[in-house]
């Protein structure tokens, strides 16, 4: 195991700043308050945390428009919280990743104040100008993430400006040689701080086609599913030349010393994400996020249909990552319900690459209900009432049941869940049944078997609603058998597979797995179980 890196056989965890832990009574997390609640991650079994962003924000879209890439934003703390954050993070052996958000600023960030000032201002082209069509109107059909046009009409200079979110989120001009350098030297900033690396926002967004064409319009595209699929963003998204700039990002990354890696943040079909890994002569990112477990359906041969494509895509070298969700994205209890979770658990945690948890899917944490009058999210107030907002993924993490759950003293910036009193680490972490100890012994054989941390994947033939698989380094051999559905079935074990013993199921009271004549197991509804395979 001597080449593996830390991010290989690690895990990593995702802090919502905001909602993990507030110190200062304001009713908005903290890195003060991350800082004390580190412990948390280390009895979890974690390797790395990736914070979302920290920077100084208008908060438009809570920190993923940044106003200045060099700085902390006073509701998060000081640069001196940072550096204990990090001191504190390293001193218990963990990781830490910043999110870097390169494809737009905030409409607040000097730069932008100095863009629009004249279409002669040096910082003019740090950003996207473009005249009205020739008839007037946007430059052209590209449509916000968040609806609308992606374009905004700026009286004082008579141009528009692109923003593929917000309009407090004008896109940065990459292709311009300062704006470059300027972002470049924000990476290393945080770099020469000592931080793991980076999770990169939206990074296939970077570069848009030079001409502007008009986005072809989407066929398959339905009322409700957001403004934004009404077009396919084929010229303004994934264009050739972002490859060059991962590539920058990745030789300063390899500059320092310790491992340092990048992810990036890329929503594309499998053989597309694949070239986020960058070539042998160019490397781009270690991980292009794979969100396949978070777009698949839920279903036993739709996911080994997902993992085949996944692992047949990989380029050579290429180290694999998995994902059941984000801020943005449905937690995976209430995608898939209470007992599906927990198997998601144990796949997350047994595929073969690097797992990242989402705060609070350790304790099977659901979608909040968030009142209309507490809604934040300005995707909800954009195109309301489609189910496309993410306060409910967002909801302040339970502690304990003190009042709020032990998140703040204050006001929550958003609602707690309801269940909050009963679901939280201090309930679970008395209960031998409870999912945090499910997660907790998932990434404790992880540490204890190779296998299950980087060794090879086999996908087994299951039928019905069994998916399976084998991994194995060097000798060791563990079989990963899990229900999808919610009826006992019947798995046939692979001849090589000797007489496994059960090492953990996902029910807490399991019976000991009586694989009597060493060929057959039974898993009951919504089970999963990890088995070593043992000869005799
Ligand atoms: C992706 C982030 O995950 C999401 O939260 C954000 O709104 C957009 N990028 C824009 O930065
Ligand atoms: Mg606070």
């Amino acid at each position: 195991m001597n080449d593996v890196r830390w991010w290989q056989s690690g895990a990593i965890y995702q802090v919502y700043p905001r909602s993990f832990q507030d110190s200062d009574g304001d009713g908005i997390g903290d890195l003060a308050g991350i800082a004390g609640r580190l412990d948390h991650l280390v009895t979890l079994g974690v390797d790395a945390l990736w914070l979302s962003p920290i920077f100084p924000s208008p908060m438009a879209d809570f920190g993923y428009d940044v106003a200045d890439y060099c700085g902390i934003d006073p509701r998060f703390g000081t640069l001196a919280d940072f550096d204990a954050l990090l001191a504190a993070a390293h001193d218990r052996g963990l990781k830490l990743l910043l999110d870097f958000v390169p494809n737009h600023s905030s409409d607040r960030h000097p730069w932008f104040a100095a863009s629009r000032t004249s279409r002669d201002d040096p910082k003019r082209d740090w950003y996207i100008w473009r005249d009205p069509a020739p008839g007037g109107g946007p430059p052209n059909n590209w449509i916000s993430d968040f609806g609308g046009s992606a374009w905004e009409y700026d009286a004082a200079t008579g141009q528009y400006y692109y923003h593929a979110f917000l309009k407090e989120q004008p896109d940065l001009n990459w292709r311009n040689p300062d704006l470059r350098a300027a972002m470049l030297d924000a990476m290393r900033f945080w770099l020469d701080r000592g931080v793991d690396g980076f999770r990169i926002d939206v990074l296939w967004h970077m570069i848009k086609a030079a001409g502007f064409p008009d986005n072809p319009p989407n066929p398959d595209y339905r009322p409700g599913m957001g403004a934004m699929n009404a077009v396919l963003q084929l010229h303004s998204t994934d264009q050739p030349e972002v490859h060059a700039i991962a590539a920058e990002m990745r030789a300063i990354a390899d500059g320092y010393d310790g491992d340092r890696v990048l992810i990036g943040e890329i929503y594309l079909p499998v053989p597309r994400l694949m070239a986020y890994y960058g070539t042998d002569d160019s490397p781009g990112t270690h991980l292009p996020f794979n969100f396949q477990l978070i777009d698949a359906p839920w279903d036993a041969r739709a996911l080994h249909g997902a993992i085949a494509d996944y692992e047949g895509a990989l380029p050579p070298g290429g180290w694999p990552n998995w994902v059941l969700g984000n801020h943005d994205r449905q937690r995976i209890a209430s995608r898939v319900g209470e007992a599906q979770a927990r198997v998601a658990a144990m796949l997350l945690l047994t595929l073969r690459g690097t797992p990242t948890i989402y705060y609070g899917d350790e304790l099977g944490l659901r979608d909040g209900a968030i009142p209309p009058h507490c809604v934040q999210d300005p995707r909800e107030l954009r195109e309301p009432g489609l189910g496309l907002g993410r306060d409910p993924v967002r909801t302040p993490m339970p502690w304990d049941d003190s009042a709020n759950a032990g998140f703040t003293r204050g006001e929550p910036w958003l609602p707690l869940n309801p269940d909050s009193s009963a679901r939280n680490v201090a309930r679970q972490s008395d209960d031998v049944g409870s999912m945090l100890t499910l997660y907790r012994q998932l990434l404790a054989l992880r540490r204890a078997h190779p296998s299950l941390a980087i060794g090879d994947l086999t996908l087994l033939d299951g039928s019905g609603d069994v998916l399976a698989f084998e991994r194995r380094w060097q000798g060791e051999c563990v079989i990963v058998a899990l229900n999808l559905g919610n009826r006992e079935q019947r798995f046939d074990l692979p001849l090589s597979a000797g007489f496994p013993r059960l090492l953990l199921s996902t029910l807490p009271d399991a019976p000991p797995n009586e694989v009597a004549d060493g060929r057959t197991i039974f898993l009951a509804p919504d089970e999963g179980q990890i088995l070593l395979a043992e000869r005799r």
